[in-house]
């Protein structure tokens, strides 16, 4: 399965909407098309946002027709404002965007090969993290993920899932719980989806019967992806992250976050700066079954929240581990010789 590929001039994404009933591919041939199926969560998760916007740039540069200036910037500036928290985003426009710049031929041809190579980056970069992030799991045990951090968030393979299957096939792994993520329900329909496939063992539960499946359960690890990770180790990643992440240290489970080096933001310096998506309070009131809202009570819809640093046990990244991250420990993963994902940070 791949949520995000480039066929034959296109950007073609898997409709994540409509999954598990459907699964419908979107052809889609302008920069503004991608855009808005980002915003409209038809492709979602930060590294494959990130892809998609890549591709996007592309068409973005196939549009201008190779005017250096241009609309080429207010093209560019759709794509990064289509959803705001994952550093992915402008992470890989801005790589596509330098290439072109630095091209001496054609600008389309060089922003393309970029995206391209960002894709393909990113399988390798998530094969890395699984390997890594796999080997800190010592004992068979249960575990606990939250949203969709798998193939379909990624260019294949996934960030926390890529551990799980890592680890599972490692022999260290007995079972995943995975929590619905309301509203837009990544955990049951595509968490769940994406490991029965694979016929890794999951049990899906509501976002409030964490609680009681830690008491009863007693699961090892928390394992999650990452949306943004400011500069002093704090991690934004879906809403309910945060609670999930002192559930598990209030039950001595351990708190492990997976995601490439291109969701770190060194530019911000802690979780505090980190711009929380707010989406329609529609989508609340949509999964709980009413057609609208109730005159008179509001509805608020913030889609991610910020786990602090503090309630991190360790950060896989394909450069290495942030065991207990800090500033210094995030910069380090950021330098430039830190390609060497045998390297351990304690
Ligand atoms: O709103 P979404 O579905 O884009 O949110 C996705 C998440 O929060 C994921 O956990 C995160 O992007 C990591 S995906 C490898």
């Amino acid at each position: 399965m791949r949520a995000v590929s480039w066929e034959d001039g296109a950007c073609v994404l898997l409709d994540q909407r409509r999954l598990p009933a459907e699964e419908t591919y979107l052809r889609l041939e302008s920069s503004i098309a991608v855009a808005r199926a980002i915003g409209d969560m038809v492709v979602r998760g930060a590294p494959a946002i990130g892809i998609a916007a890549a591709y996007g740039a592309a068409l973005a540069y196939q549009e201008e027709g190779g005017d250096r200036a241009g609309g080429i910037q207010a093209r560019l500036r759709t794509l990064l404002d289509a959803r705001p928290t994952a550093s992915n985003l402008k992470w890989a426009v801005t790589r596509v965007r330098a290439a072109a710049e630095a091209a001496t031929g054609d600008l389309f041809d060089a922003a393309l090969r970029e995206a391209c190579g960002i894709h393909a980056e990113d399988v390798a970069m998530n094969h890395a993290m699984g390997r890594l992030g796999a080997d800190l799991i010592d004992a068979p045990c249960a575990v606990v993920t939250h949203c969709n951090a798998g193939a379909l968030a990624t260019g294949g393979f996934g960030t926390a899932l890529g551990v799980i299957r890592q680890a599972y096939a490692n022999g260290r792994i007995e079972r995943v719980f995975a929590g619905e993520t309301r509203p837009w329900q990544q955990g049951s329909r595509l968490t769940c989806w994406e490991l029965a496939r694979d016929g890794i063992p999951v049990t899906l539960l509501t976002d409030s019967a964490m609680g009681q499946m830690f008491r009863r359960e007693r699961p090892r690890w928390l394992i999650v992806g990452a949306d943004r990770i400011a500069a002093n180790g704090d991690v934004a990643n879906k809403i309910g992250t945060y609670a999930l992440a002192v559930l598990a240290r209030h039950h001595g489970a351990k708190v492990m976050v997976v995601a490439p080096h291109s969701t770190i933001d060194p530019v911000t310096p802690g979780g505090d700066s980190i711009p929380i998506e707010e989406r329609s309070g529609d989508e609340i009131w949509a999964i709980s079954g009413l057609p609208a809202g109730l005159p008179g009570a509001l509805v608020k819809n913030p889609v991610f929240d910020v786990t602090p640093a503090e309630c991190i046990d360790v950060i896989v990244t394909d450069r290495g581990l942030a065991q207990h991250p800090d500033c210094q420990k995030i910069s380090w993963l950021l330098e430039d010789d830190a390609g060497d994902s045998e390297k351990l940070s304690s």
